[in-house]
């Protein structure tokens, strides 16, 4: 145990299995006292059960203090609940981690719009709810004048920064998290309250859903300090660290965390660009601007098609 955390009080969605657990035992480790929420539903987002009480109980096993939750995060009550239930419990929140997943895949011909209504609900809707509410609650102290500091970290991946094939829902919600973090930052930077989003990646029970995938494991599999390249837990040191004080200078950022690598991750820049004197363009002739001033010499290295 360390005390790099210690009276902080944090909320960690989805921690019953996988990136969340990590998350949860880690923050944790290091003295935070944690609300360990989640649904219990399966990969897909069905059903629920009580899965955060393991969480809680490896958390205690290992001298932490943590409380399990079963919500719903895509349920605005019961976000709001979850939010309120740190604060009542302990009368502080300092860290919400949004963590929570599901995943129901397909190429979009394939996908009905309960998968697209679902995937958006916990990832997106989800993280807006608890943020929300941690956000009022911060806002609150600030106007009695009370340290109003905070810390939101959300989950992207991947598929959000670069797209994947058969995940429309998924990559677009995961995009909307990087907007959610990016706006976060901007709304809540004078409250001194950081918004960050993380990448992680694991053998957990999404990627367990994938083709050729890795056998699941739970980060309390791998003994504590050792490295293991696919431990979902491997993101977790770095999601501590930005819920301590330390890393009060960093908001806004997307950083993902493969194995033992750090990638701070740079979004849309602009680009070439080309101008037309102070006149409208004319469709018949601006592909001929675009191919040499924008994309180079005739689009060279664009996708082509051919049937
Ligand atoms: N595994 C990876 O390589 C990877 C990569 C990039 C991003 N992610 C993201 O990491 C996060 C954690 O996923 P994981 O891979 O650990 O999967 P996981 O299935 O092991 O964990 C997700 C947890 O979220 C819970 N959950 C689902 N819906 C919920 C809801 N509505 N409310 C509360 N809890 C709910 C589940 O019960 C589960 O315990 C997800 O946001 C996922 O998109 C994972």
């Amino acid at each position: 145990m360390s005390e790099m955390l210690e009276g902080k009080v944090a909320v960690v969605t989805g921690a019953g299995h996988g990136i969340g657990r990590g998350h949860a035992l880690e923050l944790a480790r290091h003295g935070a006292w944690v609300v360990v929420n989640d649904l219990g539903s399966s990969v897909t987002g069905e059903g629920s059960s009580k899965d955060a009480d393991l969480t809680v109980e490896l958390i205690a096993a290992r001298g932490g203090i943590a409380i399990p939750d079963y919500g719903d995060v895509a349920d605005e009550a019961v976000a709001e609940a979850m939010v309120e239930r740190a604060i009542g419990e302990w009368g502080r929140l300092d860290i919400l981690v949004n963590n929570a997943g599901i995943v129901r895949d397909g190429a979009i011909w394939n996908l009905t719009t309960a998968a697209w209504d679902a995937v958006m609900g916990v990832h997106v809707r989800g993280p807006w709810l608890t943020s929300r509410a941690a956000a009022r609650h911060w806002r609150s102290l600030d106007k009695a004048g009370r340290d109003s500091r905070g810390r939101i970290i959300n989950t992207t991946s991947g598929a959000g920064l670069v797209g994947n094939f058969g995940q429309t829902n998924y990559a677009t919600a995961k995009a909307a998290v990087v907007g959610l973090t990016l706006t976060l930052a901007l709304e809540l930077n004078r409250l001194g309250v950081t918004v960050n989003a993380i990448g992680p990646a694991g053998a957990t029970r999404i990627t367990g859903t994938m083709p050729n995938a890795p056998t699941v494991v739970e980060p309390d599999e791998i003994p504590e300090d050792s490295f293991h390249p696919l431990d979902p837990a491997g993101s977790s040191p770095v999601v501590a660290w930005l819920a301590s004080d330390e890393a009060q200078y960093v908001t806004g950022q997307v950083i993902r965390v493969i194995g033992d690598h750090i990638h701070l991750m740079r979004g849309w820049q602009e680009g070439a660009s080309a101008s037309n004197a102070g006149k409208r363009w004319d469709a018949t002739k601006v592909g001929d601007v675009i191919a040499s001033q924008i994309f180079g010499t005739q689009g060279r290295g664009l996708q082509t098609w051919s049937r």
